[in-house]
């Protein structure tokens, strides 16, 4: 006997990275920035006063509205803002799909674009990223909604604005841009949310704005859209303290870029000395690299890395047994990784 309906009962739910306690961690399994957030978004949330926690907070995030406008030059009503990046991609998913209302996107991507289509009861497309005419079939799919992650995560690949705009241009439903990590990468899809009424960016603070306990992002488009969408989520999604944090850390562009930047060089250096240690590594346009382990069977390196309290993201997937998805660290978080990686194909 269960109580919930067929559709959630066979759904496997999203499972989290593993999230270790203690200090003595090296934890590169979830994408998260190695350097803490700006200093001014520990003031903003020191200095909030109690009376912005007594009431509900404003239902549209209006500071961070304002601030995020100058930042990005679209005008507030743009802008949604969210419970994180995740919020926007299930109000899409409500929004958009249903039984008859499919949604499709390449894969490997984003695990949790399929639970939340599952949860939805929607019918799913997957076409593979590999495929060099994935967003040919994309546009003749036609599904309702059509999910890109841009960079792709945990490919880390960068498909060019042009390309999705052409792509946007051919589709009758709503094209999806996660760019949960676009902070890292050479260019955005920006210019397309004009272009295109049918195109909505998903942007997130965890990554570039080192605010994943926090849970802040945002959706960027036409404010016909936005206006849908504001009908779909929670009225009061975002809570106070989050708005405030969020707001000082877009305000602090100096310091965003400061650690955006150490945390491309790192990107080049760790590639390069997982490279020289046999492992295949594409070049990657986001806050991680994924690692195919050529040597030694990825899921082991995996757990002998645990063993050592090292944490990066193993996926027992299709296409993806034999890799490793390693975030960015500090210099000095990598080199105990790639000391413990020599450690563990020596003994092999
Ligand atoms: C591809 C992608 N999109 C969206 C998100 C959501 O990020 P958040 O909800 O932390 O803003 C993530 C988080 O890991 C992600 O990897």
């Amino acid at each position: 006997m269960t109580y919930f309906l067929d559709n959630v009962e066979r759904t496997a739910g999203y499972e989290p990275g593993f999230q270790p306690q203690g200090s003595d961690v090296i934890k590169l399994n979830t994408n998260e920035n190695p350097y803490p957030p700006s200093p001014q978004v520990l003031e903003a949330i020191r200095n909030l006063p109690a009376e912005r926690l007594r009431k509900y907070p404003p239902p549209l995030g209006d500071g961070f509205r304002t601030a995020a406008s100058q930042v990005l030059g679209v005008a507030s009503d743009w802008i949604l803002c969210t419970n994180g990046g995740d919020e926007l991609l299930s109000i899409c998913i409500r929004a958009f799909c249903d039984t008859s209302h499919p949604v499709a996107y390449p894969n490997p991507t984003y695990s949790l674009y399929p639970v939340l289509a599952r949860l939805q009861n929607c019918p799913v497309t997957e076409l593979s990223f590999d495929d060099p005419k994935v967003l040919d079939q994309l546009a003749k799919t036609q599904a309702a909604l059509t999910i890109v992650c841009n960079p792709n995560a945990p490919t880390g690949q960068l498909i060019a604005a042009e390309k999705l705009g052409k792509l946007a241009g051919k589709l009758k439903g709503v094209l999806l841009i996660d760019e949960a990590y676009v902070d890292f990468s050479a260019a955005s899809c920006l210019p397309l949310v004009t272009e295109h009424d049918n195109v909505i960016l998903l942007r997130s603070m965890s990554k570039g704005y080192s605010l994943a306990g926090i849970r802040f992002g945002f959706g960027i488009a036409q404010p016909a859209m936005i206006d849908g969408l504001l009908k779909v989520k929670d009225s009061y999604n975002v809570d106070a303290m989050a708005i405030e944090a969020a707001t000082a850390a877009i305000r602090d562009q100096p310091y965003h870029r400061v650690c955006v930047d150490k945390v491309k060089t790192e990107r080049t250096r760790l590639t390069d000395e997982l490279r020289k240690l046999g492992f295949e590594v594409a070049d990657s346009e986001s806050n991680f690299v994924l690692a195919r382990s050529v040597k030694m069977p990825a899921k082991d390196i995996y757990r002998a890395l645990a063993d050592r309290n090292i944490f990066v993201r193993y996926f027992a997937l299709p296409g993806l047994e034999d890799k490793m998805r390693i975030s960015i660290g500090t210099p000095e978080q990598d080199n105990r990784l790639l000391e413990a990686l020599r450690a563990i194909l020596a003994a092999k």
